[in-house]
């Protein structure tokens, strides 16, 4: 059991659960949110057995546009789709010039069959599988892929992280680790809408000032359901991290969870 230097800090009522709405932490999300490695992209295209250059492709709960942008950068033709009119404001703000959407994973503004490629970066756990696999299935063309992701913070073995979420489940009772650990592959065969699933991890670290560090915590839904104490809750998360990193720099370790579903042929 890893000891933890404890603020005191109290446990309001009433709290927020977990899964609040992302639009007031548009700011911070642009500002601090991790990218995405390279290898995510590669492995894609490995998967559909061809380049992302010139695919059409749907990026499912775009956000501030972090995936959007790294897809274009691979030559895909991307339209955004967010339902969040602040994020989704933001995004246009920062890629003026995309056909960005307002829509749902869950009733996707789209015709049947005109798209290579459906991704949800870091989203696919905020949609209902059975529906979001089906809208997801039904704009695919014959032979495309559903590819969600996620960067998961991979650093249990260090005091620093099991303090962070010691203090997270303490002042967020509708948070636990480990909240988004879900047999993702599986929930999608057991769809019935593609021939084939597969997983695919990787590593991989970025070095961050703690003044950024902590403006991505204040990114996370979970950590703005803190609510009232969310500034104890930033102070305490700043002095544990400068324990670990005195000179603010923080090394954050991640490692990416990637699934690709393919629809038949
Ligand atoms: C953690 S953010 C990820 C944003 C972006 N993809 C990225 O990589 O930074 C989750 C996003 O999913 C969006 N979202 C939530 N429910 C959704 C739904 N039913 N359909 C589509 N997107 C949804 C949120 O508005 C939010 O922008």
């Amino acid at each position: 059991m890893v000891e933890c230097h404890h603020d005191a800090v109290s446990v309001p009522s009433g709290r927020t659960p977990t899964g609040s709405l992302f639009d007031p932490l548009a700011d911070a999300y642009a500002a601090a949110r991790p990218s995405y490695p390279d290898h995510i992209f590669r492995d894609v295209e490995r998967f559909l057995g061809r380049p992302l250059r010139g695919a059409d492709v749907l990026d499912v709960g775009a956000g501030t546009g972090i995936a959007t942008r790294l897809l274009i950068g691979r030559g895909a033709r991307v339209v955004p789709v967010e339902p969040g009119p602040t994020m989704l404001a933001r995004l246009r703000q920062r890629s003026p010039g995309l056909p960005a959407v307002r829509g749902d994973g869950e009733a996707l503004p789209f015709r049947d069959q005109v798209v290579d490629l459906v991704c949800y970066a870091q989203a696919w756990h905020w949609v209902q599988v059975l529906t979001a696999a089906a809208e997801a299935a039904r704009v695919l063309r014959p032979g495309g892929a559903l590819a969600v992701w996620w960067n998961d913070v991979d650093a249990e073995e260090y005091r620093w992280w099991q303090c962070q979420q010691e203090r997270l489940e303490r002042m967020n009772p509708g948070y636990h680790r480990g909240y988004r650990a879900r047999p993702f592959a599986d929930e999608l065969r057991w769809t019935g809408h593609f021939r084939e699933v597969v997983t695919l991890t990787g590593r991989w670290r970025r070095r961050i000032n703690i003044d950024d560090y902590l403006t991505w915590q204040r990114s996370k839904s979970y950590v703005a359901a803190i609510g009232d104490r969310l500034d104890d809750f930033l102070d305490a998360e700043r002095r544990t991290m400068l324990r670990a990193f005195p000179d603010g720099v923080v090394v954050e370790p991640f490692r990416t969870l990637l699934v690709i579903a393919q629809v038949p042929e």
